[in-house]
């Protein structure tokens, strides 16, 4: 909800500060909010995950993250299973998402791949990397691809 943008930032760019997801603009989230699903307590958000839909039909898990002192106690897996159920019901049947955290996508079903098989997020997302020197998979990356193919 438009309520939640603020505190949907600071999750995010939390994070990002810390290198475990990319930076996201209130312009970004602003634009994808009706793809975001938040954890609350009251009005407090405490984890946030969004999807993203590329052009291929693939659909990304962006923007997973939970307030430190809520984490493991199920919180991201529940985030994750709610945007898969939501991709699933706009019919896609691909996932992705470059992770930091590829336990907690493993345990949603996810398998770690090779960046080729994301070529097109590699291509266009990585390449604005910073911490992508020298080209899409270069070995200053900290996140592993994982994938999830529905039948
Ligand atoms: C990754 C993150 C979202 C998981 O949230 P969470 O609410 O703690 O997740 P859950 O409690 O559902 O944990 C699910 C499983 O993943 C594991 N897990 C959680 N965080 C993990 C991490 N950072 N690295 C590896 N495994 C992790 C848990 O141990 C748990 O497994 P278990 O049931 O065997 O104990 C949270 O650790 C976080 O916000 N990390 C910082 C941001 C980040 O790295 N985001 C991922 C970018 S895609």
């Amino acid at each position: 909800m438009l309520k939640d943008v603020k505190q949907i930032l600071d999750i995010i760019n939390l994070n990002a500060k810390k290198g475990t997801m990319l930076p996201k603009s209130k312009k970004e989230v602003l634009g994808m909010l009706a793809n975001y699903s938040v954890a609350a307590m009251g009005n407090k958000v405490i984890g946030t995950c969004g999807f993203k839909i590329w052009v291929d039909e693939s659909i990304e898990i962006i923007s997973l993250a939970t307030l430190k002192r809520f984490q493991g106690q199920g919180i991201g897996a529940r985030l994750i299973q709610e945007s898969l159920e939501r991709g699933k019901n706009l019919g896609l049947k691909r996932f992705f998402a470059m992770t930091v955290a590829p336990k907690v996508f493993s345990k949603a079903g996810f398998e770690v791949v090779g960046y080729d098989r994301l070529s097109l997020k590699i291509w266009v997302d990585c390449s604005d990397c910073p911490r992508n020197a020298s080209g899409p998979g270069d070995k200053d990356c900290n996140e592993q691809a994982v994938e999830l193919l529905l039948d």
